[in-house]
């Protein structure tokens, strides 16, 4: 093998004119190599073993969000705020005659939904029962209105539906209500779609 090429073979030579530094890598780069090996030495272990984490953090923040929610629940009317005020008696009676008559009749005797100044509840007339029942709605037809209403004027339209003379009989749906389609009611006093008297 001649100098020249055992000169190429070890790449040293120039070729085409472009020739082969071999020039010490920075300090800079270097440096930050050793940055990150001793960066992973820390942070992987603490990672791994000291039970901080992205899950754990999101937990305590869920955690205190329940807590907050909780707080805010519990600071909510669980009594008819408006119970007794006139002026709201009378925003109530607006949106009962927009929303509520539909089905229940302007006198609240019922219609498609059952009779709300009778004596019999489904779900209970408790105010916190009646507030869910127009809040959340109830499965067998009745709408959820808390989302276009607000909690004011669902407490503003029970404080008037307790305005409306009271009947003593069982009315539309007494003693319980079946929805127009279900199977009649077993119940005595009940018979199919239009139950009670
Ligand atoms: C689309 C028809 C419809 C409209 C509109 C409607 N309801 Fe109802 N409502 C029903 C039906 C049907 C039921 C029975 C649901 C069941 O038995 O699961 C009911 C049940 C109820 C109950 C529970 C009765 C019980 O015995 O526990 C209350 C309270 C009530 N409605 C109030 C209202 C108020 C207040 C409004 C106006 C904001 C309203 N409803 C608008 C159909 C309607």
């Amino acid at each position: 093998m001649s100098e020249e090429i055992a000169e190429y073979a070890a790449g040293d030579a120039p070729r085409d004119g472009i020739a082969e530094d071999d020039n010490p890598i920075p300090l800079w780069f270097t440096a930050s190599f050793w940055l990150t090996v001793v960066f992973a030495a820390v942070y992987v272990p603490y990672y791994m073993f000291s039970g901080w984490s992205q899950t754990a953090q999101y937990e305590a923040e869920v955690q205190l969000a329940e807590a907050r929610a909780a707080e805010v629940r519990a600071s909510l009317p669980t009594a008819n705020p408006y119970r007794g005020d006139t002026v709201a008696i009378a925003e109530g009676a607006e949106v009962w005659k927009t929303i509520c008559v539909a089905c229940h009749k302007p006198d609240g005797s019922g219609l498609v939904g059952p009779s709300l100044i009778d004596p019999y509840w489904k779900y209970g007339d408790s105010d916190e029962a009646l507030y869910a029942s127009v809040a959340e709605g109830r499965p067998l037809g009745m709408p959820p209105w808390g989302p276009q209403l607000g909690s004011e004027k669902i407490w503003k339209v029970l404080a008037y539906m307790e305005t409306l003379p009271r009947s003593s009989e069982p009315g539309m749906g007494a003693p319980d209500y079946v929805a127009p389609g279900t199977a009649a009611g077993s119940t005595p006093g009940t018979t199919g779609t239009q139950p009670g008297g």
